[in-house]
């Protein structure tokens, strides 16, 4: 497995991508994905202008080609939905600060690949003005560069646990489902970062309501073995759950 991704970094490196996040099993798949995803943007490149992206492939300047703005400036955006240092006061809107590092960026791919549902969404905070958008769209036009340092500076900020309502007895069903299905992989409660599975402790139930739903349709994509404990879930199991993730404050 370790010569499968020495040489898959070896590649990359090669190809003057950055290489520092690939490192330790967690990030195998990723790499791999960092290289699908770079020949695609080569084969997309191609099409528009061969020698724009060979001199800039050359001269190891991938990222620089595209105009984004600075981080500050798409962070200002990110808040306007997600709140103050990406802890969120809206139970539809999930709170991003202190989101595991790798999963934080593999959702930004997600969306900018429009592989991931995500819906409509009036900004909150800031100029409420600016039309209501979609993650999807707030992404789009972001270099893998910029989503990882989003990934990055977002995973430095503390998380915050929603301060909401919950019934103490669902979530004490909650918890017994969550030990016996869950905890291998979200462990202490769901609230671990070193998982890598996301941080369900303490998030808003609007959120984890609509992600279950996405779920249970397939809408969005899951871990094989989640899917089988998922799908085990009777709708009464679902609600507790949600009750035991709120409960956490
Ligand atoms: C217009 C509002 C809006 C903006 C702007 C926005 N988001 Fe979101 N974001 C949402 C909503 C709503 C969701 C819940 C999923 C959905 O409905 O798309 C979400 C979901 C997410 C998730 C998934 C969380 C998880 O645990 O899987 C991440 C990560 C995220 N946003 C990061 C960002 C970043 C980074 C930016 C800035 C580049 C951003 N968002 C900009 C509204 C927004
Ligand atoms: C085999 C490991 C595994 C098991 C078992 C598992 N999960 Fe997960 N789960 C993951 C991983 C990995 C992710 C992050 C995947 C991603 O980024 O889409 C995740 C993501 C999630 C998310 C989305 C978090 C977000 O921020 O959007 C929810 C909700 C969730 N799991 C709930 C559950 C529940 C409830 C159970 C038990 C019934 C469960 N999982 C069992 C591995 C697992």
């Amino acid at each position: 497995m370790w010569h499968i991704e020495a040489c898959c970094n070896y590649i990359i490196s090669l190809l003057s991508y950055p290489v520092e996040s690939c490192s330790g099993w967690v990030n195998l798949v990723r790499c791999i994905r960092k290289l699908v995803r770079f020949f695609d943007s080569i084969k997309g490149s191609l099409m528009k202008s061969f020698y724009v992206t060979a001199l800039s492939l050359a001269l190891g300047m991938f990222a620089s080609v595209s105009a984004e703005g600075d981080l500050a400036t798409v962070v200002e955006n990110c808040n306007g939905c997600h709140g103050d240092d990406g802890v969120s006061q809206w139970s539809d809107v999930p709170t991003i600060a202190g989101v595991p590092e790798y999963v934080h960026a593999d959702a930004l791919y997600f969306f900018r690949d429009e592989e991931r549902p995500c819906s409509e969404s009036e900004y909150k905070q800031g100029d409420t003005s600016r039309p209501a958008t979609t993650m999807c769209a707030a992404v789009a036009d972001l270099s893998d560069e910029m989503l990882d340092e989003l990934a990055a500076y977002y995973f430095e900020l503390p998380f915050v646990a929603a301060q909401q309502e919950f019934d103490a007895g669902l979530a004490a069903a909650g918890k017994a489902v969550h030990d016996e299905s869950c905890d291998k992989c979200h462990s202490e409660g769901g609230s671990n970062p070193d998982d890598e599975a996301g941080i369900l402790a303490g998030q808003w139930m609007g959120y984890l309501e609509a992600t279950f739903a996405e779920y249970a349709s397939g809408a969005r994509e899951q871990d094989k073995k989640m899917k089988e404990k998922m799908d085990a879930l009777s709708d009464a199991d679902t609600t507790a759950l949600i009750h035991y993730y709120a409960s956490q404050q």
